[in-house]
């Protein structure tokens, strides 16, 4: 079994009958979805809310009955993965663009579980270049603004063409090589006009479930 599935199908262990769970997207997640199938399928009642419409293609192939926000209060967890965690549990997602839904979804949960194999690990984050999500119209000067923040904004493709997420906007891949504040910098990238959301998701998940020396290991905070 790969660290991806270890960690995936672990998640899974804390979801009981009755709840209202946030999906993840990504290839960490997917194990999570497909494990979550399973157990739907042996008489686990939940309900789940997608962080993107893959995901929610794949709850569906696999037989979770999905729910909109407003048919529920509450999400009791949400699992997802990550791109990068450091030693707080504090994250960079977005490596798949769905990093506004993510944060909406792993917001609202009671409990935030994020899942990542042993190469996600980091003292500080930064390693990985920072999704930002952007709307389309001045996306020029939007991108102008963050590079006096400290990076060089790349505008993600899809293939030639810019690529669009779920919401319609575009996303700049963005490369702080180390991230000292990520409180900080989450905010002064939020109040930046253009912005729709960034991937830094800080002091949000609360349990981290990875594997060290081959073998899950989980940290809660
Ligand atoms: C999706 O936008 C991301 O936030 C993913 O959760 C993150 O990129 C982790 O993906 P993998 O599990 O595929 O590494």
């Amino acid at each position: 079994m790969n660290e991806k599935q270890m960690v995936g199908e672990k998640a899974a262990e804390y979801i009981k009958d009755g709840m209202v769970v946030g999906l993840g997207t990504g290839s960490t997640a997917y194990y999570t979805i497909k494990k979550l199938g399973e157990l739907v399928r042996n008489g686990l009642n939940i309900t789940g809310i997608p962080t993107s419409e893959q995901t929610a293609k794949l709850a569906v192939e696999q037989g979770i009955t999905l729910v909109d926000f407003k048919d529920v209060k509450q999400i009791d967890v949400a699992i997802d993965g990550a791109d990068e965690f450091d030693t707080n549990l504090n994250l960079i997602k977005g490596g798949g663009g769905a990093l506004l839904r993510e944060k909406i979804i792993g917001n609202a949960a009671s409990t935030f579980i994020v899942i990542a194999d042993s190469s996600k690990g980091a003292e500080k984050l930064g390693a990985f270049p920072l999704p930002v999500e952007i709307v389309k119209f001045g996306s020029e000067m939007t991108s102008r603004k963050i590079a006096e923040l400290g990076c060089e904004p790349i505008l993600r493709l899809n293939g030639n063409r810019p690529f669009i997420t779920d919401n319609g906007n575009y996303i700049l891949d963005c490369d702080f090589k180390q991230i000292d504040s990520p409180d900080e910098l989450e905010l002064q990238l939020n109040m930046i006009p253009g912005v729709v959301e960034n991937g830094l998701f800080v002091n949000m998940a609360k349990r981290l479930i990875t594997i060290e020396n081959g073998e899950l290991v989980e940290k809660t905070r």
